[in-house]
C-alpha cells in the first residue's frame, strides 16, 4: 500500500505571530555544486532542510565528496579529496533542475563529464543551451546524444566573452563556477543578477576566485586561482519569506519574518504595499499587517529577471489576489507554462481565466459574500502548490492539498510555521 501525504487546511483564521526564514534553496544548490571545486573543507551554514538539498548532496557524494551535516544547525561540511565518479545518471540529475550545476564544476575540477539532462518542475521547456554555449566559448567540447551531455576540456578551458541571449539564472553560475578554472578572464554579458548569484559570486570569491560585477549584468571571472576550503552561510530564503508575506496579505493578521533581508524582498514589499498591504522594513524583518478579504485592492504583475518581480512569487500572488476587491493581472515572461495552478485555484471557487501569458484573476467581493471555498486540490509544482496552501488559508471549510512533496522541495515544515501563526493546517498520510 503507497501512504500519500497530504496537507488537510481549515481556512478562514487570521495568521498572527512571528517565524524565521530558513537559507535559501536556490543560493544552497550551486554553492553545494561549487564546493567540490576544492579538495579541502567546506562548511556551509544556515543551509534548508529539504529534499532538493539532500538529492543535490547525494550527486557530490556520488561524484566522491564526503559529506556530513548537523541538522540541528543547519550546517554541512563537503569535503571532495579525489573525483571518483565522472558521469551522472539520470537517477540522480533527473531529480532536480540545479544538477546541471555539476557540469560546470566538474568540466573546472575534472576537466570531463558525462551527465544527464536534467529534470526539476514541469513549468516550461527550461532548455540548457546557454550553458552549452557558454562551455563552448570556453573551449569545450560537448556532445549531446541519448539523454546525456558529454563535456570535456583535457587541455582546461579558456577565459571567453559570453553574451547570454536571455539573463538566466542558472547559465551564469554554471559558466561563473566553470569559468573560476579558465586560463584567463570570462566576461558574462547580460548575466543574471539574482541575489542568489552574488551569494554563490561571494562563495567562491571565499574560495580564492576573483569575481567582479555579480549583480549586475556584466560579471567578469579571473581564472586559474587555487581554490581552497572556507566557511560560508548561505543567504535567507526571499522567496519562502515572500511566499508568508502573500499568505499574511490574503488571510489577514499581522505576521513578522525574521532572518530576512529585506532588500531582496522589496518588489515583493512593493507590489504589496499597492495592494494596500501595510509591510514594514526593518535590518533583518519584514512585517505584514492586513484586513485580509474586502480591504485588498486589485494590482497588476508582471514577472522579470532581477530586480524585476520574481516569477518565482508568481502563482503566490495570484492566490493573494483572488482575495482582492476587483479585477487583477498577471503575466508570466519568464517561463511559458507556470500557470498550471491556475485550474485547481478555480476548483476551490477562485475565477481565472487565462489569455496566452496573462492571467486575468477576479477577486473575491466581501459584501456579496463570495468567497473561496474548500475542497480537495492537488499541487502541480513547487510554487503553483505554496499558492494553492494561501488559497485554502483564506477559504471557507476544509481544504486538502494532495502532491505536497512537490511544496517540500522547497519549503522546510510549512506546516509548524504557519500552525505557529495560528493556522488550521496538519499534514498527515492518506492511504
Ligand atoms: C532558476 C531558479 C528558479 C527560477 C528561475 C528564474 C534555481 C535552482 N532555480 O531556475 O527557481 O524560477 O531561476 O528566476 O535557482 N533558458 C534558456 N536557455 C538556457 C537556460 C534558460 O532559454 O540555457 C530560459 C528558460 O527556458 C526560461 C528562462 O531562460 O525561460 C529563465 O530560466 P533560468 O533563469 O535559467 O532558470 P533556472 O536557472 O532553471
Amino acid at each position: 500500500m503507497i501512504t500519500m501525504h497530504i496537507y488537510k487546511i481549515n481556512g478562514g483564521k487570521p495568521l498572527n505571530g512571528f517565524i524565521e526564514a530558513d537559507g535559501a534553496k536556490n543560493a544552497a544548490l550551486p554553492i553545494i555544486a561549487a564546493s567540490i571545486l576544492t579538495d579541502e573543507v567546506c562548511l556551509l551554514g544556515n543551509i534548508p532542510q529539504l529534499k532538493d538539498v539532500e538529492n543535490m548532496i547525494a550527486i557530490a557524494k556520488h561524484i566522491g565528496s564526503n559529506c556530513s551535516g548537523d541538522n540541528a544547525n543547519c550546517l554541512i561540511r563537503i569535503e571532495t579529496s579525489k573525483i571518483v565518479n565522472s558521469e551522472i545518471n539520470y537517477n540522480l540529475a533527473g531529480k532536480l533542475r540545479a544538477s546541471f550545476l555539476f557540469a560546470g564544476a566538474m568540466l573546472a575540477v575534472n576537466g570531463y563529464v558525462k551527465i544527464a539532462m536534467p529534470g526539476g518542475c514541469d513549468i516550461g521547456l527550461r532548455p540548457i543551451d546557454l550553458h552549452l554555449k557558454g562551455f563552448s566559448l570556453m573551449g569545450a567540447a560537448v556532445v549531446k546524444d541519448g539523454g546525456f551531455v558529454t563535456l570535456e576540456a583535457p587541455d582546461g578551458l579558456c577565459g571567453a566573452e559570453i553574451y547570454l541571449d536571455f539573463p538566466s539564472v542558472g547559465a551564469t553560475e554554471n559558466i561563473m563556477i566553470a569559468a573560476t578554472a579558465a586560463n584567463g578572464t570570462t566576461t558574462i554579458k547580460n548575466a543574471a543578477a539574482e541575489p542568489e548569484i552574488v551569494d554563490l559570486a561571494n562563495f567562491l570569491c571565499e574560495m580564492g576566485a576573483e569575481i567582479t560585477g555579480a549583480g549586475s549584468d556584466n560579471i567578469e571571472i579571473k581564472g586559474r586561482n587555487k581554490m581552497h576550503g572556507t566557511i560560508y552561510n548561505i543567504v535567507p530564503d526571499r522567496i519562502e519569506a515572500g511566499t508568508y508575506m502573500a499568505a499574511a496579505g490574503a488571510a489577514g493578521g499581522d505576521v513578522t519574518i525574521k532572518k530576512v533581508n529585506p532588500v531582496h524582498l522589496e518588489p515583493v514589499t512593493l507590489k504589496l504595499r499597492e495592494a494596500g498591504i501595510y509591510v514594514e522594513e526593518g535590518i533583518d524583518y519584514v512585517r505584514v499587517v492586513s484586513g485580509g478579504r474586502g480591504s485588498i485592492l486589485p494590482i497588476d504583475i508582471r514577472t522579470l529577471p532581477y530586480p524585476g518581480f520574481p516569477t518565482d512569487m508568481q502563482a503566490q500572488m495570484a492566490a493573494f489576489l483572488t482575495q482582492a476587491s476587483g479585477t487583477s493581472l498577471i503575466t508570466e515572461t519568464i517561463f511559458e507554462n507556470r500557470f498550471q495552478y491556475v485550474g485547481e485555484l478555480n476548483r476551490l471557487g477562485a475565477v481565472i481565466k487565462l489569455n496566452e501569458r496573462t492571467a486575468v484573476v477576479s477577486g473575491t467581493d466581501k459584501k456579496e459574500n463570495v468567497f473561496l471555498t474548500g475542497t480537495a486540490v492537488e499541487a502541480t509544482d513547487l510554487r503553483g502548490g505554496a499558492a494553492l496552501v494561501i488559497a485554502a488559508l483564506s477559504a471557507k471549510g476544509e481544504t486538502c492539498v494532495s502532491n505536497v512533496e512537490f511544496i517540500e522541495r522547497g519549503y522546510r515544515d510549512i506546516t509548524g510555521k504557519l500552525s505557529s501563526l495560528g493556522a488550521d493546517i496538519i499534514s498527515y498520510g492518506n492511504c
